[in-house]
């Protein structure tokens, strides 16, 4: 048979975006063989940001408002017409509701004008399986997802078999960035600010927590940290630039080792469980993977441990098209493809 040919659409959060990806079946556990035709993502954060954070009825407006444009686009990008198409991967949750019901239903619509196979896609799997479509990654491997909405480690056993190893039991790590930011007076969106206010600044000078270390299932926690930060920034008020350097840095360095340690738990665990697997591999994924300080300790760590550490290009970490469409390719060669008036009859959710 020859290549497939899969149409992607993201809507879930604050980019609209779409991409073509073609591809080929490969052995059992080994990733298929793809090319990736186009990756179209518009990214809203200038309608959100001032007001500090993602509005979900200006993002869902804005989602109607552009994605006939970037669907076209990725299409006209990849040469291709809806026609030649084989299947409309989408995303069907979770995330923002009005977004979601955005990309959906267009997609219902495109895929019964065009009588094509629809493929409701879990935006999470759509991350845990990009490492596939840029690395040709077999399973199994462990994922570290760290985003806005998501702070997960999963054990990604095969296409649709996944298991949540820890997660969050409250805030997500971007969203510890994006409120230590604006607790100290940094724009949004507070991650990247954070990062770049950290370069000049001693992680050593605050001492903040590294909330649930040593615990034995790889979780998370992010509100104390958050809260410590706002109790260290008090006790220096008013902030001088150097107190919010120092501030950024030392809320770092709390992240790093608390990722070290709880990632390392999990890969223990996961070395433990799969003894066979020659070389174990940590995947990270998510807005918060394009922290370069966090990344090299993430880096780090699997050098210490001996494991193999794949970042995927950021423009496919974040979110976007390409990886709704992997995901599809995925389970249309698997053969996954849900029945056609089940598909109709469901909505996303968020
Ligand atoms: O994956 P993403 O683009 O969107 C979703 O949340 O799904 O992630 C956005 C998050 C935001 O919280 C943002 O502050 C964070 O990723 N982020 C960063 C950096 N760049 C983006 N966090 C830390 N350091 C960065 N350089
Ligand atoms: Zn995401």
């Amino acid at each position: 048979a020859g290549e497939s040919l899969v149409l992607g659409i993201e809507t879930s959060c604050d980019e609209t975006a779409a991409a073509v990806l073609a591809g080929l079946a490969s052995d059992r556990n080994a990733a298929p063989t793809t090319r990736l035709l186009s990756n179209v993502v518009l990214s809203q954060i200038e309608e959100h940001a001032a007001f500090g954070g993602v509005v979900p009825e200006i993002a869902a407006r804005a989602h109607v408002a552009a994605l006939d444009g970037i669907i076209e686009a990725a299409l006209s990008d990849a040469g291709t017409a809806l026609c030649d198409i084989d299947a409309i991967a989408v995303t069907a949750g979770p995330g923002l509701i009005g977004g979601l019901m955005a990309g959906f239903t267009t997609a219902k619509a495109l895929a019964f004008g065009a009588d094509k196979p629809l493929l409701p896609i879990n935006h999470l799997e759509g991350h845990a399986l990009t490492a596939r479509m840029t690395h040709g990654l077999a399973f199994p491997y462990l994922l570290l997802l760290v985003s806005g909405g998501h702070t997960q480690i999963v054990l990604v056993r095969g296409v649709g078999d996944y298991a949540r190893l820890g997660t969050t039991i409250d805030d997500a790590l971007g969203e510890a960035f994006d409120k230590t930011a604006k607790l100290i007076g940094l724009p949004y969106p507070g991650g990247p600010n954070v990062e770049k206010a950290a370069f000049a600044g001693d992680g050593t000078r605050f001492a903040l927590p590294r909330p649930l270390r040593g615990t034995a299932r790889p979780d998370f926690s992010f509100s104390g940290l958050k809260t410590a930060v706002r109790q260290a920034a008090e006790s220096v008020a008013p902030l001088g630039e150097k107190d919010v350097a120092d501030l950024c840095a030392s809320f770092q360095a709390a992240v790093r080792d608390t990722l070290a340690d709880r990632v390392g738990r999990a890969l223990d665990r996961f070395a433990a469980d799969h003894p066979s697997v020659a070389t174990p591999t940590l995947v990270v994924a998510g807005g918060v993977a394009a922290n370069a300080y966090l990344r090299d300790g993430l880096e780090t760590l699997c050098r210490e441990k001996e494991w193999r550490f794949i970042a995927p290009p950021l423009s496919l970490c974040t979110d976007n098209g390409a990886m709704i469409a992997h995901a599809g390719l995925e389970r249309l060669l698997a053969g996954l493809i849900p029945d056609v008036r089940a598909v109709f009859a469901m909505a996303p959710r968020s």
